[in-house]
């Protein structure tokens, strides 16, 4: 099963808060639902981000009773907002919906009209996304070597996509290449995705894959364990990578032991025109570090940061993999395109 799937206006997916032991599927009928499932988690990873934006205003449009198109564009605009509010970081929930609602706007005729081309522009960017995946695995999978072992960071897989993943669709395409090759996953403090998710995943593909937490990463640096690096992005901007708490720290380590440093991501997390700067890194609440699994694990009251995202300057970043190719972004020729 893809991760996110539409039928006859209902989109099912599964609760990643509740992998790895239990596979619950969600049925959700409404734009208001994917907010909630994509505030509280269930639905997570830059990508997947964009295929469920889109999915719910396609929701929005199949179940809408509007009889005039400017009254189907007002309750899109309305969807529209509230998917915006659910996480500020990954950009390709921005992107799908600006995509989406662009279309809409533009599509002449009656209100089914609009409807169905929102749905089928919704179904379109999902599709996108596999096939982007599958491309991103593909161009990557040439920078690993028989017998790497590559470092990821929090959960770039299939979770995260419609299917296949970005960073571990790289692995997943060296691997089924015939690359023998071990994986190390961090923990990904405070989530867990990487512990939860790219763990599930890899081991479930008979990947070898070993855990870390994340404060064992300099230690597998500096013993020499590790001699690649891949991550995914929530958004790549002019001078920087915006992805998951703990990367950036990675990224230095990396630097200083000189080794590799690649970011995949699909073309929709790019945002090209910003800088870091500009970049909103989503607070998360603070019992998401003070309690672990439900139970309270610090002194009651203490202050707490809980930042989701960092910034790692793009001199530390080897390469990036897109669909489009490979980017050297720190040297002359900059760009390798496949
Ligand atoms: O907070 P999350 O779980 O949505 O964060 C996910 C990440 O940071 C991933 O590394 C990123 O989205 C790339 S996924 C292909």
């Amino acid at each position: 099963m893809r991760t996110i799937e539409w039928k006859d206006g209902m989109v099912t997916t599964i609760d990643q808060t509740k992998l790895p032991h239990k596979t619950v599927t969600l049925k959700i009928t409404s734009c208001k639902e994917i907010c909630k499932a994509i505030k509280t988690m269930q639905i997570r990873g830059a990508p997947l981000l964009g295929a469920a934006a889109g999915y719910g205003l396609a929701l929005t449009a199949f179940h809408s009773k509007a009889k005039e198109k400017h009254h189907l564009i007002k309750e899109l605009d309305a969807s529209a907002q509230l998917l915006r509010q659910t996480r500020p970081t990954a950009v390709n929930l921005f992107w799908a919906i600006e995509r989406i609602i662009r279309k809409a706007k533009k599509t002449a005729g009656d209100t089914r009209t609009v409807a169905a081309i929102v749905v089928k522009e919704a179904q379109k960017i999902a599709l996108e996304d596999v096939h982007t995946s599958r491309k991103i695995g593909e161009n990557g999978a040439v920078l690993i070597s028989e017998n790497d072992t590559v470092l990821t960071h929090c959960n770039a897989g299939r979770l995260a996509t419609v299917d296949y993943g970005t960073a571990l669709a790289v692995i997943r395409a060296a691997w089924t290449g015939g690359k023998k090759i071990h994986v190390i996953a961090t923990e990904t403090r405070p989530l867990l995705q990487g512990a939860r998710l790219t763990a599930y995943e890899l081991f479930s593909d008979g990947i070898p894959v070993t855990l870390v937490t994340d404060s064992m990463v300099g230690y597998v640096m500096a013993e020499g364990l590790v001699n690649k690096i891949i991550v995914g992005a929530d958004r790549i901007v002019k001078d920087a990578v915006i992805n998951k708490i703990g990367t950036y720290q990675i990224s230095v380590l990396a630097s200083k032991h000189k080794i590799p440093f690649y970011v995949a991501a699909p073309q929709s997390t790019f945002d090209m025109n910003r800088l870091a700067e500009n970049v909103v890194i989503e607070q998360r609440d603070a019992r998401e570090v003070t309690e672990f699994a439900g139970t309270q694990i610090t002194p009651k009251g203490i202050s707490v940061l809980n930042p989701a995202f960092d910034i790692t300057p793009m001199k530390n970043v080897t390469a990036i993999i897109s669909e489009k190719g490979i980017i050297y972004p720190n040297s002359d020729s900059k760009v390798s395109a496949n």
